[in-house]
């Protein structure tokens, strides 16, 4: 199906979100990471400011940040409105309220919309889209997703989800997914199938708890290594 933008909810964390989801330390600063799926989040554009090489994929990236910005403005409201209408799915210990979050999302979107046209020209923002990745073997030592695969498990198959994740782990040795719930907080059917394949298949495929919950129960990150 081609891209259509009116599919897209633009919705975007920060950089700090994304060092807690993935337990990114220190260790991570000098190597290549590639984020496949961060949309809106200001992720690349704090990291690459910070001297980071950070490279994003989305299919969203295929258009211009003017029409990024007022797809956000369109769904901003209803995004909102669920919140509220939802309240127990989530934990409000580290986000005091729904409006904070509105703010933290608004803020990391517009930091990431100031730095898209120069990141697109620097070859940051890639037009792509799991699970095929324009990169030669081993471009990353690192490879993301956040708040994609897992995620929307009723949209993508387990299928889906073994070859995006080959493809990911084809272009960076290592490769953390969080969170493994989807929409509307349940445990993502996929976990146990893509823990299956790949322990099967030469990799290392670990279930590790990380410092990160706002989903009610989303507290943990799937990682994948290559067998040396
Ligand atoms: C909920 S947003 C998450 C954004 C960001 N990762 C974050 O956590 O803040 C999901 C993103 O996945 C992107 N997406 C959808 N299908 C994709 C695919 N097949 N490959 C890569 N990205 C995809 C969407 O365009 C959207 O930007």
């Amino acid at each position: 199906m081609p891209f259509s933008i009116d599919r897209v909810v633009p919705w975007g964390r920060n950089a700090a979100e994304y060092r807690a989801m993935f337990a990114l330390d220190d260790t991570h600063r000098g190597g290549r990471i590639l984020g496949c799926g961060d949309g809106p989040a200001s992720f690349n554009a704090e990291m690459s400011a910070q001297g980071v090489t950070v490279v994003s994929v989305d299919p969203l990236y295929a258009v211009s940040a003017a029409a990024i910005e007022r797809r956000v403005e369109e769904t901003f409201d209803e995004v909102m409105d669920q919140m509220r209408r939802n309240p127990d799915e989530f934990v409000w210990t580290h986000m005091p309220s729904v409006e904070e979050l509105g703010r933290r999302r608004m803020a990391a979107m517009h930091r990431f919309l100031a730095d898209y046209p120069r990141g697109k020209a620097e070859g940051r923002y890639v037009e792509a889209s799991l699970p095929e990745l324009p990169f030669e073997d081993d471009e990353f030592d690192l490879a993301l997703s956040s708040h994609l695969l897992f995620l929307y498990s009723d949209q993508f198959n387990l299928a889906f989800h073994i070859r995006a994740l080959e493809e990911m782990l084809r272009v960076a040795a290592e490769v953390r997914v969080f969170p493994l719930l989807q929409i509307g907080g349940t445990p993502s059917l996929h976990v146990e199938g893509v823990v299956d394949a790949f322990g099967s298949r030469g990799a290392d495929a670990t279930v590790e708890p990380v410092q990160y919950e706002f989903q009610r129960g989303g507290n943990r990150m799937l990682r994948l290594r290559r067998h040396r």
